[in-house]
């Protein structure tokens, strides 16, 4: 779709023209180096050279600007790259493929863009002798661009390179609102969404997304942070945001330290015209690197239940005693539930030593290589296998990583022998606060958990499990920049407020937050948000923002390829009918479109089975009601199919109403539009079965 912007848009923005008449001084001397379009010609990057040799990009979508121009350099070690740029070479190429998930919202993904590459040497300056060089790389889509510094081997002999900072810098060029989480704060990616004019944003993390007042959507991230600290956004002058990469642990005082040949992540800005775009774009894992572990067929995307609800709602515990939830017993029950329903997976924390008294403070305490004494792993893995019922493992560190590394192999080979084939793992700390010891009894360092040492910690994590055919679910994480193209056992993570917040948050998830997470961080990649708390209900009885039908919804919206059955077997029992929908819901996917959305407003999603006829819709609302449409194009023309559909009840409401829930059935044909009536905090959710064989 394409968008025009209906007014020049200085004149719609008089709070810029300051601002703006810099930018003529500057662009006085600013002289246009390259250009390259994308495929369809909707987006345009523009390198241009400014006073002092500097470099700047820019971004027009349809002729119109998007992204002002925004300067390119670092701060390094040993001095500021930035000015005094000779262009010495550049190159255009195009690139068209299509290239297939493993797993995925959809299994076929078209990677199309045009790309430039500009090669700059430094005159030599500031007591050098001879000048640094680097390629800036810009990958041009039709709904974004990507584009990385790539630093080859330097003149003479000195290739370590110490970022301090990158002066990478995003100068949106239209007013706008913003979706954003706080960066540098204790509870890390556990914040609720802030929505605020551009001139509001402080230091934010990402992805974050933009919605300029003529409507269109952007989204500023990053891809493949490998071997990097990642990047934060702070807002700067007039409408510009600044990298601000996350420092280095110790007294290192530098975010990077690398040594050349290397290549930064890709800087990403997505651009659509519906919020829907932002969420259908395969941006990010498209400037991801192919697999690298080979063959994941031994992956098999699926639902899981576990001891996990019962822990935060306190009325089990990690530790052992009494109310220990992970013992013998307790864990053949949810064996016996997840096989009863069709459930791969059981997930089981607190089955280690390690939990019991202040477990947060001591990280150096937990054993990964050996149960409990009232946890029979071995024999509760043979009991599940009878069953085709797989354990879930849990890795909580507690921010004790090196301990943790240092059994990793161990503990992995303990999973893999239990046909434990993914395994949670978990970074409950203050940000900033993972312990990194180097060498056994030497100095302790303190590293944040989006720095360059975590970046690797999670690979090297993601390694070793690979080898084991062992996936990877992280939770608080380091943030998702689609690394799972390259690692496909990295499966799903947390990294934002999930459903624990619903049971003791203060305060729990707002109505409005799922679908802001849609636009926000899903768009670095899956999440294990844990939906399906049928129960409504948090610790001490505290009701949940939503009704029944959005939990439904959620298994749809929130993609996943694993997805949590997450309440109490006995609540599931007291609601059979939304339970239907749970077990019968896909988790991989052949295709996924949205609908309909607006950021923190309402969202609809539909996808189609992999490996099935069958198609599925998830609305999720906010904290006002909606009455949508859902037209259903998306089936089979000339075929009818049986909808199931799990919908809010007129009076629903999920302060006053949220079991007010509708279960009916409808036959229906592409050519039919469904109404969506979304209550205030509710959703839909309905499963399109085919009544029709497929037309030859
Ligand atoms: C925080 C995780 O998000 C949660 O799912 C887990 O139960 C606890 N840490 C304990 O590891
Ligand atoms: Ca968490």
């Amino acid at each position: 779709m394409n968008h025009r912007c209906p007014a020049p848009v200085f004149r719609r923005w008089p709070a810029l023209l300051p601002a703006l008449a810099l930018l003529f001084a500057a662009a006085a001397d600013a002289a246009t180096l390259a250009s390259v379009s994308s495929p369809g010609n909707v987006l345009t990057v523009t390198l241009e050279s400014q006073h002092e040799d500097r470099l700047a990009y820019r971004v027009e979508r349809n002729g119109e600007a998007v992204i002002a121009p925004s300067r390119l350099g670092f701060l390094l070690g040993d001095g500021r790259l930035e000015r005094n740029l000779q262009l010495i070479d550049q190159s255009q190429r195009s690139f068209d493929e299509t290239w297939e998930q493993p797993w995925g919202e959809r299994r076929l993904t078209r990677n199309h863009y045009n790309e430039l590459r500009a090669s700059f040497a430094e005159k030599a300056a500031g007591g050098r002798k001879t000048g640094r060089r680097f390629d800036v790389v810009f990958r041009v889509y039709d709904d974004g661009v990507g584009f990385r510094y790539e630093f080859p081997k330097q003149p003479g002999d000195d290739n370590e390179v110490r970022v301090r900072q990158e002066l990478t810098e995003f100068a949106i060029a239209r007013p706008a609102t913003v979706w954003w989480i706080p960066a540098f704060e204790w509870n890390r990616e556990e914040y609720l969404y802030s929505r605020t004019p551009l001139a509001q944003v402080g230091i934010a993390q990402t992805p974050l997304t933009l919605r300029t007042d003529d409507g269109l959507h952007l989204s500023i991230h990053e891809a493949a942070l490998v071997d990097y600290a990642g990047m934060n956004l702070a807002k700067g002058d007039g409408g510009v945001l600044r990298a601000a990469l996350t420092p280095g642990g110790g007294d290192r005082g530098t975010a990077v330290v690398r040594t050349a040949p290397f290549t930064t992540p890709w800087r990403t800005i997505q651009v659509g015209a519906r919020a829907g775009d932002l969420a259908e774009s395969s941006l990010i894992l498209n400037l991801n690197e192919p697999n690298r572990i080979g063959d994941v067929s031994w992956f098999t995307p699926a639902k899981y239940a576990g001891v996990w609800w019962s822990l935060h709602l306190e009325q089990e515990t990690w530790g052992t005693g009494p109310k220990h939830g992970a013992t013998t017993a307790n864990t053949k029950r949810y064996i016996d539930f997840a096989a009863q329903n069709g459930f791969r997976g059981v997930l089981v924390e607190g089955w280690n030593p390690g939990w019991d008294g202040d477990w947060f403070a001591n990280g150096w305490g937990f054993d990964f290589t050996r149960p409990t004494a009232d946890f029979d792993l071995e024999a509760l893995a043979k009991y599940g296998a009878g069953k085709g019922v797989h354990l879930i493992g849990h890795h909580e560190t507690a921010c004790a990583v090196s301990h943790y590394e240092r059994q990793l192999p161990a503990a992995l080979e303990l999973y893999a022998r239990n046909g434990v084939d993914v395994v949670k793992t978990g970074y409950v700390c203050d940000a900033g606060d993972i312990q990194r010891q180097d060498r056994e009894n030497g100095p302790v360092v303190r590293e944040w958990h989006e720095g360059q040492w975590m970046s690797n910690h999670h690979l090297r994590v993601l390694e070793a499990a690979a080898k084991r055919h062992i996936a990877i679910n992280s939770h608080e994480p380091i943030k998702d920049t689609g690394l799972r193209r390259t690692y496909p056992n990295w499966v799903s993570r947390e990294g934002a407020r999930g459903m624990e917040f619903n049971a003791w948050g203060n305060p729990p998830n707002p109505p409005e937050h799922e679908a802001t997470l849609a636009f926000t961080r899903m768009l670095g990649g899956p999440m294990d948000y844990t939906p399906g708390i049928v129960s409504l209900k948090g610790r001490g009885g505290q009701q949940i923002p939503s009704t029944l039908a959005k939990q439904l919804a959620l298994y749809v919206v929130l993609y996943s390829p694993i997805q949590m059955v997450a309440d109490l077997p006995e609540h599931y029992a007291e609601h059979p009918d939304a339970f239907q929908f749970i077990k019968d819901v896909a988790v991989d996917w052949e295709e996924s479109h949205v609908l309909n959305g607006e950021v923190g407003e309402y969202v609809t999603f539909v996808r189609k089975a992999r490996g099935g006829e069958e198609w599925f819709l998830g609305s999720a609302g906010g904290a006002q009601a909606h009455d949508l449409q859902a037209p259903l194009s998306f089936l089979d023309a000339g075929r009818r199919y049986r909808a199931e559909i799990y919908r809010d009840g007129e009076r629903a409401d999920w302060k006053t109403a949220p079991f007010e829930f509708v279960r009916e059935t409808r036959e229906v044909r592409s050519t039919d539009t469904l109404p969506l009536h979304l209550a205030a905090g509710g959703g839909q959710a309905i499963r399109f079965v085919p009544i029709d064989p497929p037309a030859r």
